[in-house]
C-alpha cells in the first residue's frame, strides 16, 4: 500500500457475528526479551448460528510463524500473511496448536508483549493481542484461559497472568515456572501477563458475602512506599460496588501492577489490572491533591469494569462506550460519594464541576472539530483513535441522562436486569437502553439519538411571566449549532432531554414549583422532559417574576443559551440553592467579560473591565459559609482554551491578554482579600489527605497565584518562596514553583531559578516528579525575552528526556502543544515547526501517542487566518510523511 492511499475504514454496519468460537485457550509462553515463544492451543468450534465457512481466519501482526497442528496433526493446510494466518477446511469441532515467536524488547508501540525497565507487560485493548499470537481477536469470542509462563527465574522471579495461580516451580538452567487460570471466559484483550522484578503489597479482605480475598499492589522495589493510596483506593472501590449496586468480586484474587511506559491511564484486564505509574503511585511528598484525587477515580474505574466491560463486554469496538460511559460514569459516582464525608453536598458539587470542565473543554471542542463522532461511532480506521472524550465523557453524561430520568432507585433496577439478562455476554448499548427501558416500564427509542447523532445540543431558552396570571412560561427549544461539518454528517432529529430547572425568588430562595395541571407544588427542583424540537412548560401560582435556574447540576450535555444580566448572574452567583449553577452563574459572568476583553484587543482598543466581576469575585472569596474547594473553583477562570473555542474566530494571544488583564485586575483589586485569605488557609503541621484540607491549600494557592499576577509581585514572591521552602507535600510545592515562575514571566528576573534547579535536583531519581517539572516549564507564562518554545526545545535536549517514555513526552511536547496555547501559537509558526518535528518523530516510535498529539492542531480552521493557514501547511507536512494508520487518519480528516 503507499502511504497516500486512503486506509481501509470499519463499518458499524458491517458487523457479523465470528464464524467459528474458541472455547478455551492454553498459552504458554518462554520469556525471553528478544524472542519469546508463545505456544497457543485453541479448542475451536463452527459459530452454530452463523453460515458454514470452510476457512479459519486469525488475526496476527509482527509474529513470526513456527508451526501449527490441527487435532496434533502437524501437516495442515494453513498460510501465514500479512494480517494473520488461515487454516484451510477445517473441521467443525477440533483443537489448534499455533506457535511463533515475538519481539518484546524491539516494541516501542507498547501494544501486545513489550519490555519496560527490564520487566515484561502486555497491553492488548483494542487489538495488541494479535501482536502475540495468532486468534479471532475481537470481543465477542469468550474464551477460558489458562497461561503457563517460564523464564529466567533471577532476572524474573515474579510471574503473573489473569485469574488464579494453579502451579509454580523451578526448572532446568536457573528457569522457573508459574500456571494461572482464569475460570471466567473473557475476550483477548482482557488477557494480560507480567514477569519481572517487582514487589507487593498486599492485604486481605472479606467481601459482603464473606469470601476472603488477596488484594495486590505490585511495584518496582524503590515505589513501595508510594502504594498505600492505591490500595485503600481499592478497598472503597470494592465496598462502594457492593452496596451501591450489589456487585462482588468474582475471582479470590485482585492484582495491579505499576509500568512506567504506558499509552494511556490503566486498563481493566481481568484481576490483573495494569496501570501508569502516574495512575497510582502516591505519596505526599511527590502527588498534589489532583494526583491524589485521579488515582482514587482510576482505581475505582478499572476496578468497575470487572463488571461493566468484563463480566458484561461489547459485541464490537463500536460499542465502545457501552463499558467505558458506563464505567466513568460509576467511577465519577464513586469519587462524589467518596469525597462526601462530612461536607457531602459541597463536595459531590465540587466533584460535578470539575466533570463538566473537562466534559465542556474536551468533548464540546472534539465536537466542534473533524473528529466529531457520536457516542457510538460508525466507522473508524484506527480503533485506537476512538478512545475519545466523546466515547468516555459524553457517553457518561448519556447514562447520568438515565439516572436522571428514572431516578437512583430506577437506575439500579435498570443494571441490575442488564446483568440478569448479559452477565458472561457480549451486547451492545442498545442492549443496555433496553434494560433501562424495560426495568423502568419506559420507552427509550427516542433516546437512542443520544448514541447515534454527534454534535453538542443547544437549548434556546425564553420565558415569560403575567402577573395577572401568575403563570410563568418557559420555552425551550432544542437544535444543533455547529459547523463541523463531521457532527453534521449523521443524521439529525430532536433529542429527549432531561432539562433540570430552579425558580429563583426575589429574596433568593427556591420557589415551589407547581406545573399546570398539578394539584400542588412538588419540590423546588424539577426535571423537565423536553422531546420535541420546541415545548412550552407553564407553572403556575408564581407569586412574583422569579429568576430562573437552568440545567441544574448540568442535567444533560447540552450549550443552555439564555439572555442573563449581569445583575442575575451575580444574583445567582450569591443565592442559587443549586451549587453547580451558583458556579456556573460566576463562569457565565467571567465569560462574558473575557470574550468582550479579548475583542478590545483584537481591535487593539484600551482594556477596561467593570466592577460586577471583581465585585461578584470579593463576595465569592469572603463569603465564609463556603466551602475553601468550591471558592477556589468560582475564583477560577475559563480556561484559553475553553475562552479561545467560544470565539468567532480563536485568537489565543487575544485570550491571554484578556486573561492576563482581568487575573492582573483581579488580583489588584482583592489584593488585601488575597493576602488574608492565603494567611487563613494555611494547612501548617502534618499533611491531612482529606478533602477538607485539600480545599484549603487549593484556595490557598488560587490567591497565591492572583499575586502572582501583579505588578509588583513582591508578596507573593515572598509568600510563594517561604511556602516552597517549608513545603511538606507537593500541592503546596508545586504551587509555589508555579506562582514563582509566573511572577517571574511578570517581571523578568530570576526569582524562580534557584527553586527550580531545587525541584530538580530533589527529585531527579523520581521520573513522575520530573515530569512535572517538564511540563510545569512547557506551560509557563514566559515573556517577550524569552518565549517558551526555546525553553522546550532546550529541554528536548536535556538528559533526562526521552520520546520513547510516554509519560515524559507528553509532559514536555503535549503540555506545550496542548496546555499552552498563546505561546505554541506564536505567529511565527515556530510552535506548529515544532509539532511537526515531534509527531513525525512520535510517529516512528509510538503510533498511539503520535496521534494523540497531532490532533493538537484539529481545530485549525477555527483559528485567524494568518494562523489557520501555517497550521494546515503543518498538517500536510505530516500528512506528506507520517506512516502510521493513527496518525494518517487524524491528520487526513482535518485536512478534507
Ligand atoms: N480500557 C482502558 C480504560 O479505560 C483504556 C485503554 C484502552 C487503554 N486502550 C488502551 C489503556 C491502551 C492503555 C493502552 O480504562
Ligand atoms: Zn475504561
Amino acid at each position: 500500500m503507499s502511504i497516500s492511499a486512503t486506509p481501509p475504514a470499519t463499518r458499524r454496519a458491517d458487523y457479523t457475528p465470528p464464524a467459528f468460537l474458541i472455547d478455551t485457550v492454553d498459552l504458554e509462553f518462554d520469556l525471553t526479551p528478544e524472542r519469546t515463544v508463545v505456544r497457543n492451543t485453541m479448542r475451536v468450534r463452527r459459530n452454530p448460528t452463523v453460515v458454514r465457512a470452510s476457512n479459519l481466519e486469525l488475526a496476527g501482526e509482527q509474529l513470526e510463524f513456527i508451526r501449527a497442528a490441527v487435532d496434533g496433526h502437524p501437516n495442515v493446510n494453513v498460510r501465514v500473511h500479512e494480517r494473520g494466518l488461515t487454516v484451510y477446511d477445517v473441521p467443525d469441532c477440533f483443537e489448534l496448536t499455533v506457535t511463533g515467536t515475538c519481539h518484546p524488547a524491539a516494541n516501542t508501540t507498547l501494544m501486545g508483549l513489550y519490555v519496560s525497565g527490564g520487566n515484561f507487560f502486555t497491553q492488548c485493548e483494542a487489538q495488541g493481542f494479535r501482536r502475540i499470537t495468532w486468534f479471532l481477536d475481537r470481543p465477542d469470542v469468550m474464551s477460558v484461559y489458562t497461561v503457563t509462563l517460564r523464564a529466567e527465574k533471577s532476572a524474573y522471579p515474579v510471574l503473573l497472568s489473569n485469574g488464579n495461580l494453579l502451579d509454580q516451580g523451578d526448572l532446568p538452567e536457573g528457569r522457573h515456572y508459574a500456571k494461572w487460570e482464569d475460570p471466567f471466559k473473557k475476550p483477548s484483550y482482557l488477557f494480560a501477563l507480567v514477569a519481572g522484578k517487582l514487589v507487593a503489597r498486599e492485604a486481605r479482605i472479606k467481601t459482603g458475602s464473606g469470601k476472603e480475598k488477596l488484594l495486590q499492589v505490585w511495584v518496582e522495589p524503590q515505589d513501595l512506599d508510594k502504594t498505600g493510596h492505591a490500595m485503600d483506593s481499592l478497598i472503597r472501590a470494592i465496598r462502594w460496588d457492593e452496596v451501591c449496586f450489589g456487585l462482588e468480586l468474582d475471582l479470590d484474587r485482585f492484582m495491579i501492577v505499576a509500568v512506567s511506559d504506558f499509552n494511556m491511564g490503566a486498563m481493566e484486564n481481568k484481576g490483573l489490572n495494569i496501570f501508569n505509574t502516574k495512575c497510582v503511585l502516591a505519596n505526599p511528598e511527590t502527588a498534589t491533591d489532583t494526583d491524589f484525587a485521579n488515582i482514587e477515580s482510576i482505581v475505582g474505574h478499572e476496578y468497575f469494569h470487572n463488571w461493566t466491560g468484563n463480566r458484561v463486554t461489547c459485541r464490537d469496538w463500536f460499542q465502545l462506550s457501552l463499558k467505558e460511559g458506563l464505567t466513568v460514569f460509576r467511577d465519577q459516582a464513586f469519587s462524589a460519594a467518596v469525597a462526601g464525608g462530612n461536607e457531602s453536598e459541597a463536595a459531590r458539587a465540587t466533584k460535578r464541576i470539575e466533570d463538566v470542565c473537562i466534559l465542556r473543554q474536551m468533548q464540546f471542542g472534539e465536537d466542534a472539530g473533524p473528529m466529531a463522532h457520536p457516542v457510538r461511532p460508525e466507522r473508524y480506521v484506527e480503533i485506537n483513535n476512538f478512545y475519545t472524550a466523546t466515547v468516555y465523557r459524553k457517553g457518561a453524561e448519556v447514562v447520568r441522562m438515565y439516572q436522571t430520568l428514572v431516578g437512583e432507585g430506577g437506575f439500579r433496577k435498570g443494571m441490575d436486569l442488564y446483568f440478569q439478562r448479559h452477565d458472561g455476554q457480549a451486547v451492545t448499548c442498545d442492549d443496555f437502553r433496553l434494560a433501562m427501558a424495560d426495568a423502568n416500564g419506559r420507552d427509550f427509542s427516542q433516546f437512542e439519538r443520544w448514541y447515534s447523532q454527534a454534535g453538542t445540543p443547544r437549548v434556546r431558552v425564553t420565558t415569560h411571566y403575567d402577573d395577572a396570571t401568575r403563570l410563568y412560561g418557559v420555552t425551550l427549544a432544542q437544535e444543533y449549532g455547529d459547523a463541523s461539518p463531521a457532527a453534521r454528517a449523521t443524521q439529525r432529529e430532536p433529542l429527549l432531554i432531561p432539562f433540570s430547572i430552579g425558580l429563583v425568588g426575589r429574596d433568593g430562595a427556591d420557589v415551589p414549583l407547581r406545573l399546570e395541571g398539578e394539584t400542588e407544588a412538588r419540590g423546588t427542583t424539577r426535571v423537565l422532559e423536553l422531546a420535541q424540537a420546541e415545548q412550552c412548560f407553564t407553572f403556575v401560582d408564581i407569586p412574583e417574576k422569579p429568576l430562573p435556574s437552568l440545567l441544574r447540576n448540568f442535567s444533560a450535555p447540552v450549550i443552555v443559551e439564555y439572555d442573563y444580566g449581569n445583575d442575575e448572574l451575580a444574583f445567582l452567583l450569591a443565592h442559587d440553592s443549586d451549587p453547580f449553577n451558583r458556579w456556573e452563574a460566576g463562569q457565565r459572568l467571567a465569560t462574558r467579560e473575557l470574550l468582550a476583553l479579548a475583542e478590545q484587543v483584537r481591535q487593539a482598543r484600551s482594556l477596561e473591565m467593570s466592577d460586577t466581576l471583581i465585585n461578584a469575585f470579593r463576595s465569592v472569596l469572603t463569603d465564609e459559609s463556603l466551602s475553601p474547594s468550591f471558592r477556589a473553583l468560582s475564583l477560577t477562570l475559563p480556561t484559553e482554551i475553553y475562552l479561545a473555542e467560544r470565539m468567532a474566530v480563536s485568537d489565543p494571544a487575544a485570550v491571554h491578554a484578556a486573561r492576563r488583564y482581568v487575573r492582573q485586575r483581579l488580583g489588584q483589586a482583592l489584593r488585601e482579600a488575597w493576602l488574608a485569605t492565603y494567611e487563613r488557609h494555611l494547612t501548617p503541621g502534618v499533611y491531612e489527605a482529606t478533602a477538607e484540607a485539600a480545599g484549603r491549600r487549593a484556595l490557598k494557592c488560587s490567591a497565591l497565584a492572583y499575586l502572582s499576577e501583579l505588578d509588583d509581585p513582591a508578596d507573593a514572591v515572598r509568600l510563594a518562596t517561604r511556602q516552597y521552602d517549608m513545603a511538606n507535600n507537593m500541592t503546596d510545592r508545586i504551587g509555589a514553583l508555579s506562582a514563582l515562575l509566573n511572577a517571574a514571566a511578570g517581571t523578568g528576573d530570576d526569582v524562580a531559578n534557584r527553586p527550580l534547579d531545587d525541584f530538580y535536583t530533589r527529585f531527579e531519581h523520581d521520573p513522575l516528579v520530573i515530569d512535572k517539572w517538564f511540563a510545569l516549564q512547557a506551560t509557563q507564562r514566559g515573556h517577550a525575552q524569552c518565549p517558551v518554545i526555546d525553553v522546550v526545545r532546550a529541554l528536548t535536549h536535556h538528559r533526562a528526556f526521552t520520546l520513547k517514555n510516554p509519560n515524559r513526552a507528553r509532559a514536555l511536547i503535549s503540555s506545550f502543544c496542548g496546555a499552552n496555547p498563546s505561546q505554541f501559537h506564536a505567529t511565527d509558526g515556530s510552535g506548529y515547526a515544532f509539532w511537526v518535528e515531534q509527531v513525525l518523530a512520535l510517529d516512528a516510535i509510538n503510533p498511539q501517542v503520535a496521534a494523540r498529539l497531532a490532533r493538537t492542531l484539529e481545530l485549525w480552521r477555527r483559528f485567524t487566518p494568518v494562523l489557520s493557514a501555517q497550521m494546515r501547511t503543518a498538517l500536510e507536512q505530516v500528512e506528506l510523511n507520517a506512516r502510521s494508520l493513527d496518525v494518517r487518519e487524524i491528520v487526513q480528516k482535518a485536512l478534507v
